[in-house]
């Protein structure tokens, strides 16, 4: 009811939002139904414009009656049918009809001493996360190493495997075998972690895992934990902003463009330069890979940590390094969650930062140890939750790269 009571009767615009819309302003012109909802006639948004949308309010209202039917069959699924078939692309009722989300086992891991429940495949970023994890135990950083060259070296040359891998091994379980045991096994880690040195190995001379498989074939993250310790990490997501901002014309609400998280042609990288083969080729009712990481984290059976971030392939390293900024460096959440992170994924052969991210001292003993230094771009937004077991309180921490809020009732 509160969203239903949001669309109708309208909100007033932050100053962020309304920058978005304007922004994006030339992309929602492109179809009728975005352009009439995102764009202004009179000119563009302002800090404080009411924002109504009613489409979308009737959409939820039948939601709200019906249930997932209210979305999957009815006038919904029939809007979005039509929407689709006047612009020459393939929904049918029946794709509606059959859809059904599916309850999967997470990828379970541990490390130093803490257990890991993530996200499992068809998104990567819970087998990322533990594989990442447990090639980084093989070393030991100490506190004040936090954000030195040898750290972030280390940190590189695993995300390079952890990447490799996933470009090969990771899609749809109910398409793929994907080989989830092996990836996350300790033994595997260790194997990765005897090839690291001091010296950058060039990404091309890295390649996916050869592994004995049978052969066959702007995202939002919210933490919640509650006073009894059920805790939720979800992360939802429509692939770009605003998806591929077109606007079901009737239902008010914006169609993702999660195509592009499949790999639609082997080798050939998508909007976040991931690559990718048959493990995440297209094939109807398959789903796509996705690198979506929201993971819980116990210390003796006791919820300890609860994140996730949007970010396409940068989700992954930006969870991970939160995690390593908490139980490594042993920083508090807002440290852990503000501080500058680095991102590698094996292709490009490139390390991206974010601003103040990389001293230049450290900038030139990376590039001497072999890195190739690539740009600076904002790296996730996690959203995070924190049970501090002297005070026995939780702790939240929003990124401030993002525009949430960490509240406490
Ligand atoms: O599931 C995925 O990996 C992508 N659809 C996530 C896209 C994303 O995070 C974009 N936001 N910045």
């Amino acid at each position: 009811q509160p969203a239903i009571d949001l669309a109708a009767k309208g909100f007033n615009l932050p100053f962020w939002q309304a920058e978005s819309f304007n922004s994006n302003r030339d992309e929602f012109f492109k179809n009728d139904a975005a352009k009439l909802i995102f764009t202004k006639e009179t000119g563009e948004f302002k800090i404080g414009d009411l924002f109504i949308q009613t489409d979308l309010a009737k959409t939820l209202k039948l939601i709200q009656q019906n249930g997932r039917e209210g979305f999957y069959s009815g006038r919904v699924a029939e809007l979005m049918v039509l929407q689709s078939q006047k612009n020459g692309g393939y929904f049918t009722k029946e794709d509606f009809e059959n859809y059904e989300s599916v309850f999967r086992e997470p990828v379970r891991g541990n490390y130093r001493g803490f257990e890991i429940v993530s996200m499992p495949p068809p998104s990567s970023g819970g087998i990322c996360l533990v594989q990442s994890l447990n090639i980084l135990e093989n070393f030991n950083f100490s506190k004040e190493e936090w954000g030195s060259s040898d750290y972030i070296h280390h940190l590189i040359e695993a995300l390079k495997y952890v990447y490799a891998d996933r470009s090969k091994h990771i899609g749809d379980p109910d398409y793929y075998n994907v080989p989830t045991d092996y990836l996350i096994s300790k033994e595997y880690a260790n194997e990765i972690s005897q090839k690291i040195g001091e010296h950058a190995v060039r990404s091309s001379e890295i390649s996916p895992s050869q592994i004995l498989i049978d052969e066959s074939e702007e995202t939002t993250h919210y933490s919640v934990v509650d006073r009894w310790g059920n805790a939720v990490s979800a992360t939802v997501t429509l692939n770009s902003s605003y998806g591929n901002k077109i606007v079901v014309d009737g239902a008010g609400f914006l169609m993702n463009n999660e195509m592009d998280d499949f790999s639609a042609k082997p080798g050939t990288p998508n909007q976040f330069g991931l690559i990718g083969s048959e493990a995440n080729s297209i094939a109807p009712g398959k789903r796509m890979l996705s690198s979506i990481t929201p993971v819980i984290i116990k210390k003796n059976d006791e919820i300890f940590l609860i994140l996730g971030s949007p970010g396409g392939s940068k989700i992954i390293t930006s969870v991970l390094q939160v995690v390593l900024n908490v139980i490594d460096f042993k920083m508090n959440l807002q440290t852990a969650v503000n501080l500058p992170r680095i991102h590698h994924q094996w292709l490009p052969d490139s390390l991206y930062s974010e601003e103040f991210g990389l001293p230049e001292d450290v900038k030139t003993e990376l590039i001497q140890k072999g890195h190739f230094i690539g740009s600076e771009t904002v790296l996730g937004r996690i959203q995070a939750i924190m049970y501090n077991n002297k005070k026995n309180i939780y702790v939240g921490a929003s990124d401030p790269r993002g525009f949430g809020k960490a509240i406490g009732y």
